[in-house]
């Protein structure tokens, strides 16, 4: 098992630790009890989750109350299972010396972390994340919420966990089309921090997709350290952490214009690939990444086809009320190499004129890359 340090500035608990390895799911549990001083734990987690045994393996014949949520899944995320959760800890008679255990996906995870920065004003949370896309990305970085009827984690907050921890073994029984799409942000990852990780990533893809634990837990050693490392420089996202969203500006435009239909990881693919076209237009040189990409989400079944029902201005009209946007338009992350995001001015995120956005969004709308 490895572990890496995760400094935290300006909150109380100062850093965090994520302990990376396989098939230690049941030890756990005594690890944490060590950690936090014996407080009353409560684990949340899904069916999904419980019936692939995982549940059972981390408590181990130990008695510990739990909520399962069910249906498993983003349907499950919102304020109503947030208030059934906390009503069942009340119930438990749990005080502000409980902590909470995140075991799941990134549902489980942003759930459980904004359960545990509310309950009481504030418990401890702990995440066993069991997905590609929880294991890279959501465990990590404080940010935890549930959507309200109209947008995705409407209601959140920044919220630190007291620990995290990576057993790859728990990706074994995750079905194929979650675990290749969540390795999508792992690419993203490499591409704007780490050119050896990114060569890493296309020599070793058949091994990761065959889910041997070594090439596993080294994907997340380094997945943690570039996603750590930019949160410690900017928790809030100010600025530098804008970098993670790399592919996701015009990802999230597809994603939403496709009524979720499409998956994250998928839509994020087709982000990237649409930030790649731009960086093209604007003379950076980008073609050889390019047709790794096109290569790399090949092997991942990864379809770049965006659903033909969709429209250059409807992506446009979704873009320019983007969350970031300032006078109806976000700025873009992009790369000057791989390995290295476009800094001007300090920005991490560019200022890039519409017309060339609606250009790049039409070549990909007739996949002409
Ligand atoms: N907080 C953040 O920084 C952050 C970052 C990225 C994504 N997210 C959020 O994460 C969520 C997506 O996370 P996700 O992709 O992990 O989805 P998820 O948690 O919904 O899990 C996907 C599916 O896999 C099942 N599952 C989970 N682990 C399993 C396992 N080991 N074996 C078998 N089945 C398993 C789940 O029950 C679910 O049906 C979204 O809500 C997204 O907004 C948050
Ligand atoms: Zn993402």
């Amino acid at each position: 098992m490895q572990k890496i340090e995760v400094k935290v500035p300006a909150v109380p608990q100062g850093s965090y630790t994520i302990a990376i390895g396989a098939d230690f799911l049941d030890s756990i549990i005594a690890q944490i009890k060590t950690l936090l001083r014996d407080k009353p734990l409560f684990i949340l987690t899904d069916t999904n989750v419980a019936k692939a045994g995982h549940l059972e393996k981390l408590t181990a014949g130990t008695k510990i109350p739990c909520h399962i949520i069910t249906p498993p899944g983003e349907i499950s995320k919102h304020i109503a299972t947030v208030t059934k959760i906390i009503e069942q800890m009340e119930k438990e008679a749990l005080g502000r010396d409980c902590a909470v255990i995140a075991l799941g996906g990134g549902t489980a995870g942003d759930i459980a972390g904004f359960v545990a920065a509310i309950y009481k004003r504030g418990v401890p949370v702990v995440h066993i994340p069991t997905t590609t896309v929880s294991q890279a990305d959501s465990s990590i970085g404080g940010k935890t919420g549930v959507d309200s009827s109209i947008s995705k984690n409407a209601y959140g907050a920044f919220y630190h966990p007291s620990a995290v921890f990576i057993d790859v073994a728990t990706l074994k029984t995750l079905d194929e089309k979650q675990f290749n799409s969540g390795l999508v942000e792992s690419i993203k990852h490499a591409l704007i921090a780490d050119a050896d990780y990114f060569d890493y990533l296309t020599k070793n893809l058949e091994d990761i997709i065959a889910r041997k634990y070594e090439p596993l837990e080294y994907i997340a050693r380094q997945n943690c350290r570039i996603k750590a490392a930019v949160v410690e420089e900017d928790p809030c996202e100010k600025n530098k952490r804008r970098m993670l969203n790399y592919g996701h500006t015009i990802g999230h435009a597809v994603e939403s214009a496709s009524e979720y239909k499409l998956s994250h990881g998928q839509a994020v693919a087709i982000g990237i690939i649409a930030a790649n076209i731009i960086e093209q237009k604007l003379g950076i040189d980008s073609k050889k990444r390019l047709d790794e990409l096109k290569q790399l989400f090949g092997k991942l079944n990864i379809n770049l086809q965006v659903p033909a029902n969709i429209k250059t201005g409807e992506l446009l009209d979704i873009i320019s009320r983007d969350k970031k946007a300032v006078n109806k338009w976000p700025r873009f992350v992009l790369l000057e190499k791989t390995g290295k995001v476009l800094c001007k001015d300090g920005q991490w995120a560019c200022q890039i004129e519409q017309k060339i956005v609606r250009e790049a969004i039409d070549i990909l709308l007739k996949q002409q890359f």
